[in-house]
């Protein structure tokens, strides 16, 4: 157990913060937008290049320092488990053929610090619900929690939006949230911050002051969009328990949010890099695009093929 630590937070004297080594991934969402490709295959494998999606979630997690994994899942989406367990007749047949960097590849796909936990999510009552799942496992702790819709480019930073983010919450104990801005159009797609007009910087943060889940454009308070991204502390739990139904019918996590800024202070973090909402059809294309050119192997390749050949004539 992690050494607790007392800070001063605005709204309470003092609490106790322990580091974040736990995180929540909820996986259980059928993926709907992005069928038929996720009809027998989960929407966190669909491949970005060479890796699925949900790897480099997990990785994501590993480099932040997170330690313990909970996904929340459905039966249908057994390949996840799959993808970080060991396959010993994959791995023989490799071994036997000396393709020993594929193999380090296919034991690779879990991180070594990285303990993955699964539980399942019977029935699609919202994100909130699917989180709140996790209680159990996660327990009396701070913890994050990542939309593996939600990939990050992180543009070559130095660290991590999410290392940034677990950094401030062990230095202020205030819970974190990240956000991007969006055209107006799209405010009605996402949770919808409030920060009272700050001009927030990338790699900032600013007090947090309310937050709407999928607003119509006259009601959105901002343009800033929570992107995926989040450290709770433990008493969000009691939040989600007394969470009911809000927009789509659905618990959602941002009404949560909301109720807990009431008592405790929370910080919008906003990011930098960029996000790709791999959830549909065109944010998943991008993706694939955009980390298809910096990969290791076939970056060079991608780009120049993506680069128009100038008209002779013209
Ligand atoms: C969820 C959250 C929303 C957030 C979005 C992107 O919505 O409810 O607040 O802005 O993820 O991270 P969903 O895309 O599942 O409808």
């Amino acid at each position: 157990m992690e050494q607790a630590i007392q800070v001063k937070t605005n709204k309470h004297e003092s609490k106790a913060v322990f580091n974040v080594t736990k995180a929540v991934l909820p996986v259980a969402g059928f993926g709907s937008r992005m069928l038929p490709a996720t009809k027998a295959i989960p929407k966190e494998m669909l491949p970005i290049v060479d890796k699925p999606i949900i790897q480099y979630i997990v990785e994501e997690c590993a480099r932040a320092g997170i330690t313990e994994i909970v996904m929340v899942t459905h039966t249908s989406k057994k390949a996840i488990e799959n993808h970080f367990s060991t396959a010993d007749e994959l791995e023989q047949s490799l071994a036997s053929k000396g393709k020993n960097e594929l193999l380090a590849q296919v034991q690779g796909t879990k991180p070594s610090t990285v303990t993955i936990s699964y539980v399942q999510q019977g029935e699609a009552k919202g994100l909130g619900h699917a989180v709140l799942c996790a209680k159990e496992i996660i327990g009396d702790e701070p913890f994050a929690v990542l939309l593996p819709d939600v990939l990050i480019d992180e543009d070559d930073s130095e660290v991590d939006n999410l290392t940034l983010m677990l950094q401030n919450f062990e230095a202020t104990g205030t819970s974190q949230i990240m956000l991007e801005a969006v055209i107006a159009e799209d405010v009605t797609k996402f949770g919808i911050a409030d920060i009272n007009g700050v001009d927030l910087q990338a790699g900032k943060s600013s007090p947090l002051i309310r937050v709407v889940e999928k607003p119509s454009q006259e009601d959105a308070p901002s343009n800033l969009a929570i992107v995926g991204r989040y450290i709770f502390p433990p008493s969000i739990w009691a939040l989600l328990e007394n969470t009911s139904a809000g927009v789509g019918g659905e618990i959602q996590l941002t009404d949560a949010m909301d109720e807990l800024i009431k008592t405790e202070s929370m910080d919008a973090y906003y990011m930098t890099g960029k996000s790709h909402d791999c959830g549909n059809k065109l944010g998943y294309a991008k993706a694939v695009i955009n980390f298809a050119t910096k990969h290791p192997e076939i970056g060079k390749e991608i780009t120049q093929c993506l680069t128009p050949v100038p008209d002779p004539s013209a």
